[in-house]
Parts: structure tokens; C-alpha cells; sequence
């Protein structure tokens, strides 16, 4: 049984790290035009290097929960389940997850904007720094911004297509293409499941809901049940 996995920022919740939406989540903290567009970086490209260099150093501090730990063993238990996430953190690769397709991007590398070489992300990166490569100081953090596109997005409809069970864990389901992954599972006949901690309004043929520390294990436990 083919699996694609979804996780969204409610799966690091429980390690400490603000989710977007919720009642005290980024998005009510911050401007997203301003932090998380292509014009907010060149109206203010400190103010950007500052928002990002503070969740970085949040998501170093952070440690993966037993979400992720138990998706890391369903990786490594199987050889036909993807691992797609929105999360631009790496607690999945620290429990011990390989092959995880980020497709938002990583806190964890700088992307120079002139030549497109990616190298690790220093702890505060700023405007000035130069790209080792081509030394242009356009250096930014390797996060996919509100008009951009996706990281990976043929290699995810390769898994959603050819997949029989897709799983949303910890999103809300509310920014697109990754939000529309459930309806083209279901057009296509695929099973679909959501674990959250509560429904998110889309439409799945199934929904578990608590906390991802508690309902990802006993899920994962199921399917390595068989
Ligand atoms: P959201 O903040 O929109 O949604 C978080 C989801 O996690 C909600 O449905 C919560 O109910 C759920 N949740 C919260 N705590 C939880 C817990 N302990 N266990 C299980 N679920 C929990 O975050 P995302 O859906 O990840 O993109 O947001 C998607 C994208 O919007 C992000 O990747 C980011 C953001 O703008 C960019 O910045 C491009």
C-alpha cells in the first residue's frame, strides 16, 4: 500500500514551535506581505533575515516529539511511503526521517538569489552576506515565499497519483497546492485521512483528532500492525 504522508506545522507544535493559524500562531504575531513575500524582502530585507533567523534559532533549540519520531520509524520501516511536509524546520530528519520532501523549503540552508547556490544557513543571516559561489550579496533564506513555487511539485503528483492512502497530519489546509493534495486523492478514488487536533473543514473520507503526539503513534502502530 502506497502512503503519502502530509505534515504541516501543527506535527512541531507539541516541540515548541508557533503554528501559523491558531489563536496565538505567526500570522497573528506577524505580517505575512511583509515576512513571507518576494516584495516584503525587497521593501525590507532585514526585518525579513530577522523574522527567519529568530525561527531558526527556535527550531535548533527545539526538539522532534513523538510525532515525528514515529513517522521516522514508519520511513524506515517501508519502502513505499512518501514524506511530504510544509514545515521549513528539520525535527523530521532528526528523528532519523530521510527523503523528506520539504516542500516550503528549509530554515536550515541560505539560497543565493543571483545564482541559485544553497549552502548551510549561518545562525543570523544578513542582507550583505555574500554567496560563496558567486559572492553577490543577495542572500536569502531557502524558504518558498507566498508567490513562489513549491519545491518538488513533480516528484509529490508522481506519489499522490500512484499513491492508496494519503494523510494530511497537523495543517490546516489552507495554502495552496498543498491544500488541494485531499481532493485530488479523492477524485482519483484514493482513501484519505486526517490526524490533527481538530478537523480542519476539508473534506477527508476519515479524521482522527488529539494531539499529533498521541494520535501519530497509535497511527503509525496500526499500519506497522498491518
Ligand atoms: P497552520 O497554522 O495553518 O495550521 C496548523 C494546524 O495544526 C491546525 O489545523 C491546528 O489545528 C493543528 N494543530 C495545532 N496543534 C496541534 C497538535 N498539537 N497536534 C496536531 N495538530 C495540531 O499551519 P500549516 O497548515 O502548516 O507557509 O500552514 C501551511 C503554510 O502556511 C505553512 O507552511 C506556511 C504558512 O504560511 C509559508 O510560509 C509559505
Amino acid at each position: 500500500m502506497k502512503i503519502v504522508i502530509l505534515t504541516g506545522a501543527g506535527v512541531s507544535a507539541e516541540s515548541g514551535l508557533g503554528t501559523f493559524r491558531d489563536t496565538d500562531g505567526l500570522w497573528t504575531q506577524y505580517d505575512l506581505s511583509e515576512v513571507a513575500t518576494p516584495e516584503g524582502f525587497a521593501r525590507n530585507p532585514t526585518l525579513v533575515h530577522d523574522f527567519y533567523n529568530a525561527r531558526r534559532s527556535n527550531a535548533r533549540d527545539a526538539k522532534p516529539n513523538a510525532a515525528h519520531y514515529a513517522l521516522a520509524r514508519l520511513l524506515q520501516a517501508r519502502d513505499d511511503v512518501t514524506l511530504v511536509t510544509q514545515n521549513v524546520d528539520d525535527l523530521h530528519e532528526r528523528a532519523g526521517a530521510t527523503g523528506v520532501l520539504h516542500m516550503h523549503g528549509s530554515l536550515m540552508q541560505a539560497l543565493c538569489a543571483a545564482c541559485g547556490t544553497r549552502w548551510p544557513a549561518p545562525d543570523a543571516m544578513q542582507p550583505e552576506h555574500a554567496c560563496p559561489a558567486c559572492a553577490q550579496p543577495e542572500t536569502r533564506p531557502d524558504v518558498v515565499w507566498f508567490g513562489e513555487i513549491p519545491y518538488h511539485m513533480d516528484e509529490i503528483g508522481a506519489a499522490l497519483e500512484a499513491c492508496d492512502l494519503f494523510v494530511s497530519i497537523g495543517t490546516s489546509g489552507e495554502v495552496y497546492p498543498a491544500a488541494g493534495f485531499v481532493a485530488q486523492a479523492r477524485a482519483q478514488g484514493t482513501r484519505t485521512l486526517e490526524l490533527n487536533l481538530e478537523p480542519s473543514g476539508a473534506l477527508f473520507d476519515e479524521g482522527r483528532y488529539g494531539p499529533a503526539t498521541r494520535i501519530v503513534p497509535e497511527w503509525v502502530e496500526g499500519i506497522l500492525k498491518g
